[in-house]
């Protein structure tokens, strides 16, 4: 079962254009179960002209705030983002799912810590959450902030970013990378590319005293970040990022097609659900279990469909499954047999899953 609570919108504030910021009033008797760490995402669903849509949105509040807040940026076509822009209204309920998401590390108040965040538009909201965290909790800790976007009018934040850095006076260095406007500095101009992280390691990252660097927007740019970071000498350990989209590079799509010709034809299905047995035949129409057991009638948890944020995963306790793309469990988790059932192919004549995991 998937539970969903219903919050109500208590404030919304245009942030630029595109992007409008969303507060909720979580009641008092569920505030507890909606404790959350910087960096974790929300999955919201509505019903949009009768269809059920859903989304997950980092918060980009921190837990020092005691508050929650999204922002959803205007995407082209973007059903929900569109209606989160131009219909919600203040005092209209939406439903939620706790608090989830691993796009943190703990605070840790004693400890002086240098960290590097990287943000693309949008990606700047779990970073924002990260960054008024750290810097409220942790008084001896350094940071530095790459962030990317079109022209100074479409930086998300900004007003918020700058009291920032104005009210951890000497503690916030911000940098912002402009593609749509030039400026007297090159290296501000135009996106991350090779020669530009190269010119940061070398001039502004000093990468022997990074404790840790969190990335966060496309994919390109965070695997980009990632192997220059690593190159210039940064453990990958230390490197934590959040994808807010995938599937769209080449490389992933070979990879889901590879696991799509592995799919066994009609595998018994059985889910295993809140204590509770469910069976299914994979039908030839879906590639995935998760798709298959909701078309079967099946009520799972999931949010992206995209590999990316994990509120669908199971654990394999029967035959086998080959995941299209992961961007969400570690290493450790695949090893135990954990999958993401959107992106699950099952391989062999049975398979049993367990979502009480
Ligand atoms: S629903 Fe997000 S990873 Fe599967």
């Amino acid at each position: 079962m998937t539970d969903f609570y219903p919050i109500q919108v208590s404030e919304l504030t245009k942030e630029t254009k595109d992007c409008v910021a969303i507060t909720f009033d979580v009641p008092e008797e569920i505030r507890d179960d909606f404790a959350y760490k910087q960096g974790q995402y929300l999955t919201l669903k509505t019903t949009i002209d009768n269809q059920e849509i859903r989304r997950s949105y980092s918060l980009c509040s921190s837990p020092v705030e005691n508050k929650w807040q999204v922002a959803v940026k205007r995407i082209d076509q973007g059903i929900f983002s569109n209606f989160a822009n131009n219909t919600l209204q203040v005092g209209d309920t939406l439903e939620a799912m706790l608090p989830a998401g691993n796009f943190y590390v703990e605070v840790e108040p004693s400890k002086t810590k240098d960290y590097i965040f990287f943000a693309a538009g949008s990606g700047i909201t779990p970073i924002l959450s990260i960054l008024k965290t750290h810097l409220a909790k942790e008084e001896n800790s350094t940071f530095k902030l790459f962030y990317l976007n079109r022209n100074v009018k479409s930086i998300i934040f900004k007003e918020e970013i700058e009291n920032l850095r104005n009210t951890y006076f000497g503690r916030l260095e911000i940098f912002y990378f402009l593609t749509k406007e030039q400026r007297d500095i090159p290296l501000l101009n135009g996106r991350f590319t090779e020669e530009k992280l190269q010119e940061l390691t070398d001039k502004i990252i000093d990468v022997t005293n990074v404790d840790e660097c969190f990335v966060c927007g496309p994919e390109e740019m965070i695997f980009l970040i990632r192997d220059q970071l690593v190159n210039a000498g940064l453990s990958k350990d230390k490197i934590h990022y959040e994808l807010f989209f995938s599937g769209s590079s080449e490389e992933d799509k070979e990879k889901a097609a590879q696991a799509v010709k592995h799919k066994f034809e009609g595998t018994e299905v059985t889910i295993i659900d809140g204590g509770k047995e469910f069976h299914f035949e994979m039908d030839d129409d879906y590639d995935n279990i998760l798709d298959g057991a909701l078309a079967s009638g099946a009520d799972l948890p999931f949010a992206c469909k995209g590999g990316v944020c994990s509120t669908c995963k199971c654990k394999v306790i029967e035959g086998a499954v080959e995941m299209k793309i992961n961007y969400a469990l570690e290493e450790d988790e695949v090893a135990k047999g954990l999958v993401l059932s959107c992106q699950a192919v099952p391989t062999t004549e049975k398979v049993v899953v367990d979502f009480d995991v």
